[in-house]
């Protein structure tokens, strides 16, 4: 493969957010680069977080380089698991592309400057999640990640067991376990509580979800909220009015007394997360309860949850855990390795970037092309924030 004549040059630079373990390439994802004919460049230390020493890398055939600044004034591609400082896209090459979980929707400043920086800018959290795009789809690989371990959050925290026993000292009830929101997340969330013997209800606000939930062994809470449909034309869920979400948030204040363990993960993409528990409601639990809130990082579904904190209220012990894909650098890098590496093989023909704007994955991954900001969606966020 080459690039204007020479090896495309794919680096990897350490993450310098605070507590990110992960590194955007495995020392088998980049063998797998190395393969496909690219030169593949790693910043020293990037892999440590994840038990990859720079060894590794080099046994594959990556160079390992000294720092991030000569790395990127190498790298005609940027891999990256978190999205850059301003400081890291002014390091960037003009023209070079950088592909990272970028939270474009969200970040006006970030995209303005990729933009003006002539950078070409792809957002993993973009990838739509079309059956084509599965293999590239890390919002799925890492929310697997979160819904999986804070559970685990969870059963550490909770001050019972999660399964029955049956023992000579008596008979103990398994926990009750509530996930909110069964989407990628929730739906691992279940999984896990179940494996872990809880009884496990599920909820949703798309009824389309019931059968998953009751796949996985668990009961799906039903109320009634006269929505006649919670699905957007993309099976995402759809914004509650008003109305709507406080008759939930009553549905849900009265449901929840009856549950040990509340894990909420409800997300309508681009948006606050919706707030479904409310004070009230987390006053009316029975003390000791738990509540995991994955949703900490957009608001919190729960309205007593501080991001990144635990914090005791009314009884009740609230997680805001906001990075918990982190918290399990091995297999979190190894899917995002997988995710990142799929996407740049579909945007990589004959060893230069080849990119057709009418395919859905480009369309809408690709954040800036060109000093514009081609996304679609992105323009209108942010122009919708920089009129507020
Ligand atoms: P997803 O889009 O697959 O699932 C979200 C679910 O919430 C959907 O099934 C949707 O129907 C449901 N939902 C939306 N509004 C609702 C409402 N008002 N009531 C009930 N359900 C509602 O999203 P995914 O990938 O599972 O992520 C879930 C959350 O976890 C997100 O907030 C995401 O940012 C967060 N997350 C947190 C991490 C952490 O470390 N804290 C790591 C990864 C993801």
């Amino acid at each position: 493969m080459a690039y204007d004549g020479r090896p495309m040059k794919v680096a990897v630079p350490k993450e310098i957010a605070a507590r990110e373990l992960r590194v955007a390439l495995t020392p088998d994802a980049a063998g797998a680069l190395v393969k496909d004919g690219l030169t593949v460049l790693v910043e020293s230390g990037a892999g440590n977080g994840a038990f990859h020493a720079d060894a590794a890398f080099e046994k594959v055939g990556a160079r390992i380089v000294p720092d991030a600044a000569s790395l990127c004034g190498e790298a005609d591609v940027l891999l990256k698991v978190q999205k850059p400082t301003l400081d890291e896209v002014d390091r960037l090459r003009a023209g070079s592309v950088l592909v990272s979980f970028l939270s474009a929707l969200t970040s006006p400043d970030l995209v303005e400057r990729l933009a003006a920086r002539r950078i070409t800018s792809f957002g993993m959290e973009g990838i739509p999640r079309i059956s084509r795009a599965q293999k590239m789809d890390a919002l799925s690989s890492q929310a697997n990640i979160a819904g999986y371990k804070a559970v685990l959050i969870a059963a550490e925290s909770l001050a019972k067991f999660f399964p029955m026993m049956m023992t000579a000292a008596g008979t103990v009830f398994a926990a009750r376990v509530l996930v909110i929101g069964a989407g990628v997340a929730g739906l691992q969330a279940i999984a896990t509580a179940r494996r872990l013997g809880a009884q496990v209800w599920g909820y949703d606000v798309r009824p389309a979800v019931k059968e998953q939930v009751e796949s996985l062994g668990a009961k799906f809470l039903e109320f009634e909220l006269g929505i006649a449909s919670a699905e957007d034309k993309g099976g995402y869920a759809k914004p509650l009015s008003a109305e709507e979400s406080r008759r939930q948030q009553e549905m849900l204040a009265e449901k929840t007394k009856d549950f040990d363990v509340v894990v909420t993960t409800a997300l309508v993409p681009g948006r606050a997360a919706p707030r479904l528990v409310t004070k009230e409601t987390v006053a009316g639990m029975r003390s000791g309860s738990v509540i995991v809130d994955l949703a900490a990082e957009a608001g919190g579904n729960c309205e007593l949850t501080e991001p990144d904190e635990v914090v005791v209220r009314h009884g009740v012990t609230i997680h805001g855990p906001t990075n918990l894909p982190a918290t399990m650098p091995v297999h979190a890098s190894q899917l995002y390795a997988r995710n990142v590496t799929e996407l740049l093989r579909e945007l990589v023909k004959d060893g230069a970037l080849a990119l057709d704007f009418d395919d859905e994955i480009v369309k809408g991954a690709c954040v800036t092309h060109a000093g514009e900001v081609v996304s679609e969606a992105v323009k209108t966020a942010v122009a919708a924030r920089k009129s507020v």
